[in-house]
C-alpha cells in the first residue's frame, strides 16, 4: 500500500495511504478525495495548472510510470522539460520529477508530492 505525502509551503503536510485499487487513480483524484488543495483546471492534461513535483521516498527503485504524451507537451511548453530531457527519460525509462497531477497514476511506491510548484 503506497504512502503518499502531499507537501506545500502554504498548507500542513498530509500523508495518506493509497488504498487497494488506487493504482487506477491519478494524483489529482487522490488529492481531491483527501481534501488536499492542489490547483487544477482542465483535468485533461492540457492547461498545466496541476503541476506538481514528485519524488520517490522509498528505497525501492523508482517506478512512477512514463509521462503521458500530454504531459510531455505541456511540461515542455511551460519550460519544465527540454526535448533533451524528454529524450533522456525515454532512454533511461524513468519519469521526470515534474508531473501533471491529473495525468500521473498512482503506482506501488511511496512518494512525496510537492505543490504548488510555480
Ligand atoms: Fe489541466 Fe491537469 S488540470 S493539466
Amino acid at each position: 500500500m503506497p504512502i503518499i505525502t502531499f507537501s506545500s509551503p502554504l498548507h500542513k503536510d498530509k500523508t495518506i495511504y493509497a488504498a487497494a485499487g488506487s493504482h487506477k487513480q491519478t494524483i489529482l483524484e487522490l488529492a481531491k478525495e483527501n481534501h488536499v488543495p492542489i490547483d487544477f483546471g482542465c483535468q485533461n492534461g492540457e492547461c498545466g495548472t496541476c503541476l506538481v513535483k514528485v519524488m520517490a521516498i522509498s528505497l525501492k527503485e523508482r517506478m512512477g510510470g512514463p509521462l503521458t504524451e500530454r504531459e510531455r507537451i505541456v511540461l515542455k511548453e511551460i519550460g519544465k522539460l527540454t526535448q533533451a530531457e524528454i529524450d533522456k527519460m525515454e532512454v533511461d525509462d524513468l519519469p521526470s520529477a515534474w508531473r501533471l497531477a491529473c495525468q500521473m497514476v498512482v503506482r506501488d511506491e511511496d512518494i512525496l508530492v510537492e505543490y504548488p510548484s510555480r
